[in-house]
């Protein structure tokens, strides 16, 4: 389980080229980096080996049933009430929370644009947060936000963490390395990164982009889980094993620090003299986790007809209201397609859900053009949308042998919640004035005789 510790004047080298991980989605997991350095029968010994300060962190009510119940032991070198001294106010102007209502003056419609532009100028990932969407309440812990990220620069001294939500990062081009209090994370496009409420991190380049880009859930909810397979069984779709929490990794650096902190909404800062990601070992089930979207197992129709895409659902945070998610991560995974005389696009669509899709890479089948990779479209409660007129047409008219749908990755944010649009999002110069067209050739074709038209 060791984990060599990092050093803030060596970071790449002193940190092992090879990161580890441990399997398995909500395991209670331990792991050290200095031998001893976890305590063994007990959580809270009179005094910790090395001189470590014992801490718990509680990512559920400490009453929440034993199926929910939340929570790590950190052993590290100081406590987090030095991590934090007197907040200042700060601001992060494009990272925004619900509710946030009427900025703007874009009208209800389906939305589609295209990828956030490259920055001009440095910024790292904290600044390059864009919020396109939010949903529900913040305050009250429901509904979430999604955004855009863009940024070409190190979070070096600065870390951040988020009281409002856990962050669920979907990287599009360019792999980072997410640098948390438990561990280290090295995550690529078409992998998934979950960072846990209250976690402090900091977000590193890996690679050499020109510019790093993807997309967030913050989930301001009940914390995602997996889903219930149902009748599908016991396996399929995203299997535990395939998600990877990090061994303990600690950066022990004594110099100016700023850590940053949402809550409720706001940005504070507060300065300290030394890194808050200081844990030398840890216990229990409250951690980070990266997940590989090319390990999902799709589940689908076989016979005929096109099944709703809940079949493609890798992480669900529920709502007291049995199936019905505070938000949905879906993914539009590679696939055979073989269902015999039947439309084998996704459906016309009206949803009480409210739909934030983005695509990694490839084609998302239900379109033929403009949803590029970065791209993002919005098809917001009851507002119909489905496959444009050339998709329409080329699936109407398909040989219905079997198809492999490759080199694709589309996803979906798919909240209860309306999602308001940001001013940012309203008038980002990547929005498609166009995009309704897509669907103008679907011309009618009843003319009240029987037959296929
Ligand atoms: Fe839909």
């Amino acid at each position: 389980m060791d984990q060599t510790m990092t050093q803030a004047s060596d970071k790449e080298a002193s940190v092992a080229d090879k990161l580890q991980y441990m399997p398995g989605f909500g395991n209670d997991f331990e792991t050290e980096t200095l031998p001893g350095a976890l305590p063994q029968g007990q959580n809270s010994p009179q005094k910790c080996n090395y001189g470590l300060y014992a801490e718990q962190l509680s990512g559920s009510p400490f009453t929440a049933p034993r199926g929910t119940n939340e929570r790590s032991w950190l052993y590290r070198i100081r406590p987090s009430v030095r991590h934090t001294r007197r907040f200042s106010n700060a601001s992060c102007p494009l990272w925004k929370s619900a509710p946030c209502l009427d900025d703007h003056s874009l009208p209800l419609g389906q939305l589609r644009w295209g990828p956030v532009p490259t920055p001009d100028e440095k910024l790292t990932f904290l600044e390059g947060v864009r919020t396109m969407t939010t949903a529900g309440d913040a305050l009250t812990q429901t509904g979430m936000a999604a955004h855009v990220y863009v940024f070409n620069d190190d979070m070096v001294d600065d870390y951040l963490f988020n009281a409002d939500g856990e962050l669920l990062i979907v990287p599009q081009v360019g792999a980072i390395r997410v640098f948390t209090e438990m561990g280290i994370m090295d995550v690529e496009p078409l992998e998934i990164v979950l960072i846990p409420r209250g976690m402090m991190f900091k977000v590193l380049c890996k690679g050499d982009e020109k510019v790093w880009r993807g997309y967030i859930c913050e989930n301001y909810g009940a914390k995602f889980t997996l889903p219930d397979r149902g009748p599908i069984g016991a396996n399929c779709l995203a299997n535990p094993r395939d998600f990877k929490t990090p061994v303990a990794a600690f950066e022990d650096k004594e110099t100016p620090c700023r850590v940053h902190v949402k809550w409720c909404g706001k940005f504070y800062v507060t300065e300290i003299g030394h890194s808050p990601l200081d844990v030398v070992a840890w216990h229990g089930n409250y951690a980070p986790f990266k997940y590989d979207l090319r390990t999902f197992s799709p589940v689908g129709a076989i016979l005929f007809d096109h099944p709703d895409p809940s079949i493609f659902t890798v992480l669900t945070a529920p709502t007291e209201s049995a199936g019905t998610a505070n938000v949905d991560f879906v993914i539009f995974p590679p696939r055979w397609l073989v269902a015999e005389h039947t439309f084998r696009p996704p459906w016309y669509h009206r949803n009480i859900m409210s739909e934030f899709m983005g695509l990694i890479h490839g084609q998302y089948d239900a379109k033929e053009e403009g949803f590029a990779p970065g791209g993002i479209s919005l098809h917001n409660m009851m507002l119909p949308h489905g496959p444009d007129a050339s998709g329409f047409e080329k699936a109407s008219n398909a040989e219905l042998k079997p198809v492999k749908l490759d080199h694709t990755m589309a996803f979906m944010f798919e909240t209860r919640y309306p999602q308001q649009v940001t001013k940012y999002a309203a008038e980002l110069e990547t929005l498609q004035d166009n995009y309704l067209e897509c669907w103008d050739g679907l011309e009618r074709r009843f003319d009240g005789t029987p037959g296929i038209k």
